[in-house]
């Protein structure tokens, strides 16, 4: 499905899945402003993607700060004359249980994973409104659906991203906006080599990994990115607060039955 004319925002769009989503809406048409906090990682990538296409912007910020999410905006309306497509990308891993999570790691979880992606939203609804058209899609995690051990916070705020999905999608559906969430299982990207690096076996946690998933392998950053495009086109123009999984059958199989070859 095609993205020609659409101008799209993407948090955590410097790294990962962030970066692969632009890209992904970059080669179907769409002009994008990819945001983050890393100035150098965003330069970087906004140099290798101007191969697909020019039509692209970045914008140096935190989705936790108000006027950033205000200034990113209005650049996506200055340089490319309005926004259609929000992308809520950014997102951060912390670990820790019910007692060894400090209320640090659960302010900066939840205000990372959670509020950032309201405050954006917040910013960028008002240009959709004006267009009378738009579509949020909001990156939650397998760990949006089900839980593992020792990282409470992070789970919280990903099932937290499926209610604040399914409210917006509710209260902006009659305006023309959708509002749908991906939840991808693990993706080989900088946050999940750095949490198998911090591993004391990480030749084994990456064979754990690749095995927990029935395709056999984790998944790449471009197979969410396409997910996330065409849930941003008109091609999922009948679907709004949708939970889609992208998990290489991750949170399929009933717990404990036997494994095929
Ligand atoms: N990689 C996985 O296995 C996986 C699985 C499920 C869900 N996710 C989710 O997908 C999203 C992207 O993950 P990723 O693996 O690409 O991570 P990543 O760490 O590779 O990229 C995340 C990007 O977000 C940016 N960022 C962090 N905090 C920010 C803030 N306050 N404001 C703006 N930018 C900020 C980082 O600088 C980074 O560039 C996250 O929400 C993550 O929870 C990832």
């Amino acid at each position: 499905m095609e993205l020609h004319g659409s101008v799209a925002l993407v948090t955590g769009g410097a790294k990962g899945i962030g970066k692969a989503s632009g890209a992904s809406m970059l080669r179907k048409g769409a002009s994008v402003v990819f945001f983050d906090t890393d100035r150098e990682a965003l330069e970087k990538t906004a140099a290798e993607l101007k191969s697909i296409s020019e039509k692209l912007g970045y914008y140096a910020g935190d989705i936790c700060r108000p006027d950033d999410g205000r200034a990113a905006v209005k650049m996506a309306v200055d340089q490319f004359g309005g926004l259609d497509i929000l992308v809520n990308c950014a997102g951060i891993q912390t670990w820790g249980d019910v007692l060894t999570t400090s209320e640090e790691v659960w302010d900066r979880t939840m205000n990372i994973n959670l509020k950032g992606h309201w405050l954006m939203s917040k910013s960028a609804v008002p240009e959709m409104l004006k267009r009378g058209k738009g579509s949020i899609v909001n990156i939650s995690s397998a760990q949006g659906l089900a839980s593992q051990t020792n990282v409470m916070a992070y789970v919280t705020s990903k099932h937290a991203m499926i209610g604040l999905t399914r409210s917006m999608a509710v209260d902006l559906a009659s305006r023309g906006v959708r509002v749908n969430c991906v939840c991808p299982g693990t993706v080989d990207t900088p946050m999940i080599r750095h949490t198998i690096s911090l591993d004391p076996d990480p030749p084994k946690l990456e064979d754990i990994l690749n095995k927990m998933h029935p395709l056999g392998r984790i998944g790449k950053p471009e197979e969410i990115g396409e997910v996330v495009a065409f849930l941003a086109s008109d091609g999922a123009s009948f679907m709004t607060g949708s939970i889609v999984t992208v998990d290489g059958g991750l949170l399929v199989p009933i717990a404990g039955s036997p494994k095929q070859d």
